[in-house]
């Protein structure tokens, strides 16, 4: 699974903060705990020591190691039942000073065996990766869960063959099955229709999902991706040199790139040229995109070339949004 390198240095850094931070809280406990039950301190030292005298006869020469080794075994299980004694004597949780790792799988390194990131590690990156999707989609309201049909009249428009409410409830449950059951090649969608209809709304709603399922998600509208390129490196030196610090390869390399308000960027040859290549590079390479737009298909064409729309045509699901434009419904009301 492609990562974005800032977010994953981002969460090492979080995950090993959190790391130290208990670290730091254990070393308070064990001074409270020496402080109220000296005892303990004496029982922890004499620990260490047999611990060492354990290594050193495993080493003897002389006389039986097993025998000594059974002895200190057994003292050391002594000293150990006597600490709990103490510790819970004292009032503190028997557990109060347990140093195990807190995740089994990895055991707090954030790395399984075959070089896979873990799960606790991956749960910062998710929340790293939230937190920038947030600064652009409003991910605190806008979930399948607060997604609304009451907007959507369940009359028929003869244009569309359907009413808005059909047709919502059917793009609602495309994009909800798409987000819960995203893989890579999970194909693509495009958002199409008037303003105000839920188009970003719904693109929140797939970001969120997704991103909490642990892909690379990107979310950006074309206007800012199309500026990335113009002054990354794009078309000017080699193209095919992969950097994973330029923004373009974000765009190029996530698991799933939604650029929403395709068709309002200013209009150049320029942008004709990295819109192909964003389409038909992310296909090429299975990757899934979500475009959103007000144009219809067949201004796709004349804008973007036939080529993008060929390429739109038979790889994306291309749904119509439809209905009145919620904004002025809610200012309204
Ligand atoms: N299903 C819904 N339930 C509740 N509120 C909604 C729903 N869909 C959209 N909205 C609200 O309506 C407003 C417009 O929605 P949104 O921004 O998603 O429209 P859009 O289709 O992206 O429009 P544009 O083409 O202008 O970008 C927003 O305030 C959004 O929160
Ligand atoms: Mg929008
Ligand atoms: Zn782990």
């Amino acid at each position: 699974m492609p990562r974005d390198r800032a977010i994953m240095a981002e969460a090492q850094r979080q995950f090993q903060t959190a790391k130290e931070r208990r670290r730091d809280e254990l070393e308070r406990r064990t001074a409270e705990v020496y402080r109220k039950a000296p005892m303990v301190e004496k029982i922890d030292r004499e620990l260490r020591g047999t611990a060492a005298r354990i290594v050193l006869a495993a080493f003897a020469d002389e006389g039986s190691p097993e025998t000594a080794l059974r002895e200190l075994e057994r003292n050391n299980l002594t000293l150990q039942r006597e600490r709990a004694e103490r510790l819970v004597g004292a009032g503190f949780p028997y557990d109060y000073l347990d140093d195990g790792p807190v995740c089994r799988r990895c055991r707090d390194t954030g790395w399984l065996a075959d070089g896979r990131p873990c799960g606790c590690l991956m749960a910062y990156y998710t929340q790293e990766q939230n937190r920038r999707l947030s600064k652009l989609l409003d991910l605190g309201n806008q979930s399948f869960k607060t997604f609304s049909l009451e907007w959507f009249t369940g009359e028929k428009w003869a244009e569309f063959g359907r009413s808005p409410l059909e047709n919502m409830r059917m793009i609602q449950e495309i994009c909800q099955k798409y987000a819960q059951s995203f893989s890579r090649r999970s194909g693509n969608l495009l958002f199409t229709g008037a303003p105000g209809l839920g188009k970003t709304f719904l693109s929140a709603c797939i970001a969120r999902e997704v991103s909490e399922r642990g892909f690379s998600v990107v979310y950006d509208t074309a206007g800012h991706v199309f500026q990335q390129f113009e002054s990354g490196k794009f078309g000017r030196e080699n193209p095919f040199e992969e950097d994973p610090d330029r923004e373009v390869d974000r765009y190029l390399n996530c698991d799933l790139l939604i650029m929403d308000d395709v068709g309002t960027e200013m209009l150049t040859s320029f942008v004709q040229s990295a819109f192909y290549r964003i389409v038909n590079d992310r296909l090429i390479n299975g990757r899934s995109t979500v475009l959103s737009t007000n144009l219809p298909m067949e201004e796709i064409g004349r804008r973007y070339g036939e080529a993008v729309l060929s390429r739109i045509r038979g790889e994306y699901q291309i749904l119509r949004f439809f209905g009145e434009d919620i904004r002025i419904l809610k200012r309204d009301r």
